[in-house]
């Protein structure tokens, strides 16, 4: 699994844990493949680690507890998602012919793995990529495929995508070709090795696939992921209680006349006032959210507080941070952590 990225996207979140430890429907985001992965079939999973690589050996150990057993590669200078690949070759366990399933660490995928692995053995493939179809495809890799569902091209944020079928960031490799990665530098599979392979005329196969799909890069985006895990409308075995509009964990509290809502996880310790609404959101840790106050489709980072009576609206607060009572933020509004917002009634539009 490839978790080495900045995230930088998700800043400010991601300046205090990588994108992949970021509490996603009660767990951190990798929780959710690390259990998916298991239920698969998968038993050893190597980490490619990079950024803040540390936190993640202190969160999942060993990986016994999702009955995996779990290895950590580290590079000191990102190597890319080639790269990354490469360097944690030397952990894997497979001979030269096996398949070794990568992913990316910021995807959520109810797709059939085990479905996949079958296309890319019965191929005989070099790799066989998961696609998806999405309605704006010059954001991510464009892969057309032939009538057997090979594939002809690999364009990676081409302003001219020809088919809406994307790189859906999981990839069944052939080990051999995985060895065959150049070693020690900076490698990008999507803009090197796919379109080198597919030159060479090796075989690459498209898996399509229409399961629930969604990179969680942005906040938007990690936003909806995490409440379409509480709602169940994609299912993972990682969420710590039971599936609807919303997931309170440990020492939460609502109080009377509150409405908690639309996928919303009020973090450990989070407090939501009197009279509050939040709806499709995520508090982390220790978030307060104030009486009468109006949170929607926002991530409230830990031990931040929204004030009495404030409305956001797509909005990122990072840790510790105070939005004063009154304030109104706009969509895409980011606040850095620890900043202060004094009582107001400003409508804010630009991060601070
Ligand atoms: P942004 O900075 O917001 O684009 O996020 P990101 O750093 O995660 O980059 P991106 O979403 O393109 O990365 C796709 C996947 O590859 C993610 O799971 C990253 O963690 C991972 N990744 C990106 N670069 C590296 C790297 O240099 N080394 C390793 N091991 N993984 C990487």
């Amino acid at each position: 699994m490839l978790v080495g990225g900045q995230g930088t996207r998700l800043r400010p979140l991601t300046l205090s844990a990588p994108k992949p430890l970021l509490p996603t429907a009660g767990v951190p985001f990798l929780s959710h493949q690390l259990a998916r992965a298991a239920e698969c079939g998968i038993t050893h999973v190597v980490l490619a680690t990079a950024y803040r690589a540390d936190m993640f050996t202190e969160c999942f150990g060993d990986g016994a507890e999702f009955g995996l057993s779990i290895d950590y590669m580290y590079e000191s200078t990102p190597l890319g998602t080639g790269g990354g690949i490469r360097n944690a070759a030397s952990r894997l366990r497979g001979g030269p012919d096996d398949p070794i399933v990568v992913l990316n660490g910021d995807i959520l995928s109810g797709h059939d793995l085990p479905a996949q692995v079958d296309v890319h053995r019965k191929a005989d493939a070099a790799v066989t990529l998961h696609l998806v179809e999405v309605d704006d495809p010059a954001r991510y890799g464009c892969v057309p495929t032939g009538p057997s569902g090979r594939v002809t091209a690999f364009l990676e944020k081409t302003p001219n995508p020809v088919t809406n079928r994307i790189n859906a960031g999981c990839y069944v490799f052939r080990r051999s070709v995985i060895d065959r990665i150049p070693d020690g530098r900076a490698v990008s599979v999507e803009r090197e090795t796919f379109p080198s392979l597919i030159a060479a005329g090796a075989v690459v196969m498209g898996y399509a696939e229409s399961a629930y799909w969604l990179d969680v890069g942005t906040p938007e985006a990690f936003v909806r992921g995490s409440c379409d895990l509480v709602l169940g409308r994609m299912p993972s075995p990682a969420v710590p209680g039971e599936c609807g509009d919303a997931l309170l964990l440990d020492g939460a509290s609502v109080a009377p006349g509150a409405s908690v809502s639309g996928g919303t996880v009020a973090g450990p310790g989070s407090v939501v006032g009197e009279g509050a609404v939040v709806d499709g959101s995520v508090l982390f840790e220790a978030a307060t959210i104030e009486a009468g106050a109006v949170v929607r489709g926002s991530i409230i980072g830990r031990g931040a507080a929204v004030g009495a009576g404030a409305a956001l609206d797509g909005a990122v607060i990072g840790d510790g941070a105070f939005i004063g009572p009154g304030n109104e933020l706009t969509k895409g509004i980011r606040i850095w952590p620890g900043v202060r917002l004094a009582p107001t009634s400003i409508r804010f539009s630009s991060d601070i």
